[in-house]
């Protein structure tokens, strides 16, 4: 049996090292999230409170979660279709939806990757920001298709060919990108008054509802839990690989670096007066405009931009593995069959989002479809697939079978402590956020 799922888990592909495993991960959490949603969000959130709110749902919710995640996909090696059925046969249905909403969110956030490449470009070739005139062009729908073909490029070449090499060699740079403009920023007039609002807890703001929901669905969006992701990527550990250690450091490593770009973007922000609540347009339409008047400003724009690439690329390559692990599951496809399935759906998918923002301004119900896409998939079914994810995990499978996986440690009282918050306090914070977010909606 145990040689039965290595010999499967070997043909699937597998992480050639703990190291390995651990890049590739990072390279899945830290992406967008981390340098462009983090730090306006936590902006609209009023800064210290919602960081705060912040570190209690990482800690609480997202490690838990992502703990299990892991375990579970290597326990059943395979895409998080795969790994549900294996649970309970009914639990595939959410699979398949989970990898849905996983390939859905991808197609748009492709296109935001695309806009980090343009504005690099923009800012390395000295052309006027203006992101109104870009996103008149058909600038959006050219550096998406870039975007599509570079990931998928990377994700044909394999799982440790292509997706550990990518991620090793680029975390490295990202890390030190945006360590050094942190350090830069740390020399601005407004440093003061942005460490002030990012790490000054204003406790009566944590009584406002809107900020706890807001901050558990970035811990999700950015610890990638929820997606599939984790799950696929657990499919691919050796049996020797910690379950628990390697959380740590994921979860760690990416919380970090999200407190990292707080600390690069909002001393700019406020040395340059701008709204610190100026919402997702926060990194394409006011920072270039920044950039512009610092001195050697053109230089770090470019390394602020191509560091955001490079982080959103190795998560478009994690929510590419995602989806077709569980297409390969569901067919019994190989990867490779999946992924060339999968890219001409996402360069269509993907067109309606990137027309949004071109000469034909693509709307549904009134909006850009790309914002749309963001708050119907990026915010409600992100909620809803890890509402899935922790139903199934922690109600319809046997949560103590994938706490063994973690090893001996789990089989006692801490194991058990961690399934008790998963039951409860995971899918109930989770359901009251969902529920938050319809009434908000309504
Ligand atoms: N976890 C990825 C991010 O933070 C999707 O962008």
């Amino acid at each position: 049996m145990e040689q039965d799922s290595t010999k499967q888990k070997l043909a699937r592909g597998a992480w050639s090292s703990q190291a390995g495993f651990i890049a590739a991960s990072v390279g899945s959490a830290v992406g967008l999230g981390n340098v462009w949603r983090f730090p306006y969000v936590a902006g609209e959130n009023g800064g210290g409170a919602f960081v705060l709110a912040y570190l209690i749902s990482v800690a609480l919710l997202g490690v838990p979660l992502m703990m299990f995640e892991f375990a579970a996909g290597r326990r059943h090696a395979g895409g998080v279709f795969g790994v549900f059925s294996a649970i309970a046969p009914r639990a595939k249905y959410a699979g398949a939806g989970i990898a849905v909403i996983a390939f859905l969110i991808l197609s748009y956030y492709a296109v935001v990757a695309g806009w980090t490449l343009g504005h690099a470009g923009i800012m390395g070739l000295g052309i006027e920001p203006d992101f109104e005139v870009f996103s008149d062009s058909w600038a959006s729908l050219a550096l998406f298709g870039v975007s599509v073909a570079l990931m998928g490029a990377i994700v044909l070449r394999g799982v440790q060919g292509g997706i550990e090499v990518a991620s090793r060699t680029l975390l490295p740079f990202l890390t030190l990108a945006l360590l050094a403009i942190a350090i830069y920023s740390l020399t601005l007039d407004g440093r003061e008054r942005a460490l002030e609002f990012l790490f000054e807890p204003r406790f009566e703001a944590l009584r406002e509802p809107r900020v706890w929901a807001n901050a558990m669905g970035q811990a999700m969006f950015s610890l990638s839990v929820g997606t599939g992701v984790l799950v696929t990527y657990g499919g691919y550990m050796r049996s020797q690989t910690g379950v628990r250690d390697s959380t740590a450091l994921i979860a760690g490593a990416d919380t970090v670096i999200a407190m990292v770009a707080g600390i690069a973007i909002f001393p700019i922000v406020f040395t340059f007066a701008v709204a610190p609540a100026s919402g997702p347009e926060l990194a394409f339409d006011a920072m270039p405009l920044l950039f512009e008047q610092l001195a050697g400003g053109r230089l770090v724009g470019t390394a602020f931009y191509l560091l955001l690439f490079f982080a959103a690329l190795t998560s478009m390559i994690a929510m590419m593995e995602g989806a077709a692990g569980s297409l390969a599951d569901a067919l019994r496809w190989t990867r490779t069959r999946a992924v060339w399935t999968l890219l001409p759906l996402l360069l269509l998918t993907g067109s309606l989002s990137a027309l949004s923002y071109s000469p034909v301004h693509l709307t549904v119900f009134g909006e850009p479809v790309l914002d749309r896409m963001d708050s119907v998939f990026g915010t409600f079914g992100l909620l809803l697939s890890a509402l899935a994810t922790s139903i199934v995990i922690f109600w319809v499978g046997k949560p103590q079978a994938i706490a063994d996986e973690i090893g001996p440690g789990a089989r006692g009282f801490a194991g058990k402590a961690v399934i008790f918050v998963g039951r409860y306090l995971v899918t109930g914070a989770i359901t009251a956020t969902l529920l938050a977010n319809v009434l908000d909606a309504i």
